[in-house]
């Protein structure tokens, strides 16, 4: 395997693009949990940073003094192998520690990462990898916090703005297919570049013919499912869609608001007319599967997705994590949108591929616990950052999730 050995300048510009997101907070925006999905600010502030310590320096850091004795316990997410933890659901009840604590953690640890980084801990084993899955961690979390800080103003009765309003674009939509031929492909992860441990082993899979959609699904196309009354026609449904549409009582996508007659939603930067031709996001696994029954086609498995994007995505003017815009938009002709944008849900159940061997320890904790009951989806963003997103990236949700930036690319058969 490569080794990592990640600079001081890639670090501390990964660290600082976290606390830039949270700028346009007040102290009240950074505590809160609405729901249980949605993490509060400050509580990514400091789980990002309690990650490098309790990886890096605890188990590294000659005579290493632990910053806060209680933190493990309250910014420990899901590792069983670290100890006791908090309930995901009460990380809005802390009120204390208060932000500028977090603050002054992120500077401590800042610092002794630093030291890591220019003192030659590279020697040890796996530092630098553990480094490198540290940063693509905090990365990670930065995707969260434009989603959790969407989902705690959009939920706001006054609707506030985050960022400043972005021009729209004024393409035209076309709805072509490519075609690709059945036979063996290969899929999964196989360059020496970072991965996370489920992108691989990469291997041969066998696909049938099937053709795949050059663009998202559009708002437009959206309101046409919306208007003809996709929301009460159980024939679209899969069982388990039904159950949850009937339960929880929707009839659009998240943030979606119907205002005198016309459709609105709340963006990043405030509530504004929906745009007809960005492609619709924030919708669930069950709406997007809907969608395309209704509209006579499928959703493509993640194998399908990853064999047309190796030949067609284009990486440059992708859409990806921007503080000016973090919202999806319309294409451009030399854009279709495979990375960026939106996340595409897949028909695909997040499951190991054939020889995924899970890693002992803390670090198999952190992918393959969760190949049970979740979809894959593929591509980044608008909220994803930069250098973070790949081809062979499987991201991987609960089927009634919709408060990620997720959208639809439809396939079909032969
Ligand atoms: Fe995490």
């Amino acid at each position: 395997m490569k080794e990592f050995t990640p600079t001081k300048k890639r670090y501390l510009e990964v660290r600082k693009l976290t606390e830039d997101l949270c700028k346009p907070l007040n102290e009240e925006d950074l505590t809160i949990q609405p729901i249980e999905d949605v993490s509060p600010p400050k509580w990514h502030l400091a789980h990002t940073t309690w990650f490098f310590e309790t990886f890096i320096l605890i188990p590294h850091y000659h005579n290493y003094k632990v910053f806060n004795e209680n933190f493990n316990y309250i910014f420990n997410s899901y590792y069983e192998n670290k100890g006791k933890r908090i309930l995901k659901a009460n990380r809005g009840n802390m009120s204390r520690p208060s932000a500028q604590e977090v603050f002054d953690y992120r500077k401590y640890i800042d610092a002794k990462i630093i030291e890591v980084i220019e003192k030659d801990y590279f020697d040890i084993p796996k530092i630098g990898f553990f480094l490198e899955l540290g940063l693509n961690h905090e990365q990670q979390h930065q995707e969260l916090l434009v989603t959790d800080i969407k989902y705690i103003l959009g939920n706001n009765p006054l609707l506030p703005a985050y960022n400043k309003p972005f021009e729209m674009n004024e393409y035209s939509q076309d709805d072509t297919y490519t075609s690709f031929k059945e036979g063996i492909y290969e899929v999964g992860h196989g360059s020496e570049n970072f991965f996370f441990d489920n992108e691989r082993p990469r291997h041969k899979t066998y696909l049938h013919s099937y053709k795949i959609m050059n663009r998202l699904v559009t708002n437009s196309e959206y309101l046409e499912f919306i208007k003809d009354g996709s929301y009460s026609n159980f024939n679209l449904w899969l069982s388990d869609g039904w159950a949850w549409l009937n339960n929880i009582k929707i009839s659009k996508p998240l943030y979606w608001h119907e205002i005198d007659g016309e459709w609105h939603y709340y963006t990043l930067s405030g509530l504004r007319r929906i745009d007809p031709n960005a492609p619709v996001t924030h919708i669930s696994f069950y709406e997007a599967e809907a969608f395309a029954r209704w509209a006579g086609k499928r959703l493509p498995t993640e194998q399908e997705w990853e064999v047309a994007a190796s030949e067609l995505a284009n990486c440059q003017n992708a859409n990806l994590l921007n503080l000016d815009k973090l919202q999806p938009v319309n294409k451009s002709n030399k854009n279709n949108q495979f990375i960026g944008d939106v996340w595409e849900w897949t028909n695909s159940s997040y499951l190991p591929y054939p020889n995924y061997k899970k890693d002992d320890g803390a670090l198999g904790e952190y992918n393959g616990k969760f190949m049970i009951n979740q979809m894959v989806l593929r591509g980044g963003s608008c909220a994803t950052p930069v250098d973070h997103v790949r081809i062979t990236y499987r991201n991987f949700f609960q089927t009634d999730k919709r408060w990620q930036f997720t959208g639809i690319r439809l396939a079909e058969n032969g």
